[in-house]
């Protein structure tokens, strides 16, 4: 047994997190609210039977290490080493792994940032970068805590550096910093001001670079390497982090000129998404800072969709937002320079994203006419629909209806109607659990009706010695008809040793892409009813029913089709033949 697997079985999941949350029980599971997510009904599941977890809203999940990873925001070696301890293991050194290469990759960072910063601010190469950035306002303490630098406009002068410190070429390209050729690599940032990449625990995980002289591409990143990825980034998090934490607020601004300009003005709680939409890997690391959100965008984030997105994300997450306006076509860096009072007002005068969409809709389209009326629903009420609390919506449906002079009534319907179209969560399907007819397109609750006969099946009365007698046909997709077939297999072996249903000897022979789709289900909280034999044999065959019914409604509907054609090229014993197993058919469905 190595290290990890020994810390598992001897940490238990259930006390590790009820050190953070407090669980109550639920059947053979722990329940709670999420810590990840806001939500008002618990979803979060935790099994110690099979010791995971799984939230059912945000879908997240995982075991002992991964809920430390997301709780603390820990790297897994740390998550570790601090279970280890706990559970009095003593951990054996690893060497030659992962994890060392990772650490050379960190180590390049931060060589290369010492070359950059050096250049610009002592060698004669770096003189004209250095005036540049003082033109634009940043003062030489600014440079220093930000660790700006310039590389050289040269092919390989960083990679030469590099080498000399025993780097191989090798770990140049994979950092990023050089691009392979066939002489071996040349540097990718040339003649650029260079903005060092910290994360918000101050690891350097990659660079930004920007052009002097105006040229495409303006600035260039660090590309994906094992320790940067650009979208669960922010920029300036390491700085700002406690500031963000103080003043329960983060203002998000587009780029790290941006950024540097508010925190050197002395609004410190500020990062920079450089350039993107928001992305949910950002949203996750805003919220373990700060539930507000404020937005400092120059761009209408309401007339571009890519935004749209992102508040969305942010707004489901339960982060509260509002939007800066600035005047005037200025972004964030110019607004300061001119007057860093401007900003500070700016800040706080900060409207709520919707009020916000409101002003936005306002300039842009003119309601009076008709078909801006038609683009303006369009626009706006899918995002009325989205809003999750129920008194912030009426409040702007309210607000909507009387923008437009529209109806309250008519808004609301058309909101609604919108609220009841996506039908996302299978949870928020299966707690209706009688599954009501009008909410689901046939699809998709076919497919759910599958799922919930796994389930079904997987949370078996104690005392039921029940194997399925239905055929594995009756499942259309192919991980529940093989997961069926494991199911029958070990339900018949456990029948007739009369022994009962235990979820471990079951996934033992499992194969790992099930295993997932078994822990998953295996958390669905079912009815209590269904703890009961009867009932539970009861709604299993009302389902197995309605599967069977649904296969047989697809079959006439193929016969029906059949029978027209041969009809239409008068084929009449082929006709009787396919008459007669319709006929068949509608009988058996009857009898259902
Ligand atoms: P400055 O001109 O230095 O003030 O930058 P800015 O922040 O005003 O630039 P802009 O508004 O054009 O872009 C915002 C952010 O998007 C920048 O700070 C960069 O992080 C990013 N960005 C801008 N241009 C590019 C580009 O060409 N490529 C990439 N990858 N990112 C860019
Ligand atoms: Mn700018």
């Amino acid at each position: 047994m190595d290290d990890v697997e020994l810390v598992k079985e001897k940490i238990n999941i259930v006390d590790l997190i009820s050190e953070y949350l407090p669980l109550k029980k639920a059947g053979v599971n722990f329940k709670t609210n999420c810590p990840f997510h806001s939500e008002k009904t618990a979803s979060f599941v935790v099994s110690p039977e099979r010791q995971i977890w799984h939230c059912f809203g945000c879908q997240k999940g995982g075991d002992v290490f991964t809920f430390l990873i997301e709780k603390e925001g820990m790297e897994f070696k740390e998550a570790l080493e601090m279970l280890a301890k706990k559970a009095g293991v003593v951990l054996q050194k690893r060497t030659g792994d992962k994890k060392d290469s990772k650490d050379r990759l960190f180590e390049i960072n931060l060589k290369a940032q010492e070359f950059f910063h050096y250049i610009l601010t002592k060698h004669k190469l770096g003189k004209n970068a250095l005036e540049y950035l003082e033109k634009r306002g940043l003062r030489p303490e600014t440079i220093k805590e930000f660790g700006i630098g310039y590389a050289p406009n040269s092919w390989e002068s960083l990679s030469k550096f590099l080498r000399k410190r025993g780097f191989t070429t090798e770990e140049i390209v994979t950092s990023g910093l050089g691009v392979a050729s066939k002489s071996g690599c040349y540097d990718r940032f040339r003649g650029r001001i260079t903005f060092p990449l910290f994360d918000g625990k101050e690891k350097l995980r990659g660079f930004s670079g920007r052009v002097l002289i105006p040229t495409e591409p303006k600035y260039i990143n660090s590309p994906q390497t094992p320790i940067f990825d650009k979208s669960s980034f922010l920029f300036g998090l390491n700085l700002a982090k406690s500031q963000i934490r103080e003043k329960k607020e983060v203002i998000l601004v587009e780029g790290e000129m941006d950024m540097i300009a508010s925190y050197q003005a002395g609004f410190k709680n500020v990062v920079a998404s450089k350039g993107t939409a928001l992305t949910e890997g950002q949203v996750d690391l805003i919220k373990k800072y700060s539930e507000n959100l404020i937005l400092g965008f120059d761009m209408d984030l309401a007339g571009d969709s890519a935004s749209r997105r992102g508040i969305e994300i942010a707004d489901k997450s339960g982060l509260d937002i509002k939007v800066i306006q600035l005047s005037g076509g200025k972004d964030a860096a110019e607004v300061i320079r001119e007057n860093p009072a401007l900003w500070q007002s700016a800040v706080e005068e900060a409207m709520p994203i919707y009020d916000y969409y409101l002003t936005s809709i306002a300039k842009r389209y003119d309601s009076k006419n008709p078909s801006d009326l038609k683009k303006i629903g369009e626009e706006l009420i899918p995002i009325w629909a989205k809003i999750t609390d129920d008194l912030v919506r009426e409040r702007y449906i309210q607000r909507l209806s009387a923008f437009l002079k529209t109806e309250e009534k008519f808004m609301r319907d058309a909101v609604e109607k919108a609220r009841q179209q996506p039908l996302k969560s299978y949870t928020g399907l299966l707690k209706k659990a009688n599954l009501s007819d009008n909410i689901v397109s046939t699809k998709s609750r076919r497919e759910l009706l599958e799922e919930y006969l796994i389930t079904l099946l997987l949370h078996p009365p104690s005392e039921s010695n029940f194997v399925p007698f239905f055929p594995e046909t009756l499942f259309l997709a192919e991980k529940w008809r093989q997961l069926f077939v494991y199911l029958v297999l070990y339900l018949d072996s456990i029948s007739f040793k009369s022994r009962s249903f235990n979820i471990n000897e079951f996934v033992l022979d499992l194969p790992k892409e099930l295993l997932a789709e078994v822990d998953r289900l295996y958390l669905m909280e079912l009815d209590d009813r269904l703890m009961d034999d009867k009932s539970w044999k009861k709604e299993l065959e009302s389902v197995v029913s309605e599967l069977k019914k649904a296969l047989i409604k697809a079959s006439l509907e193929r016969l029906s089709l059949e029978i027209r054609n041969a009809q239409e090229f008068d084929k009449i014993d082929v006709m009787e033949n396919l008459n007669k197993r319709f006929r068949d058919l509608s009988v058996k469905l009857k009898n259902l």
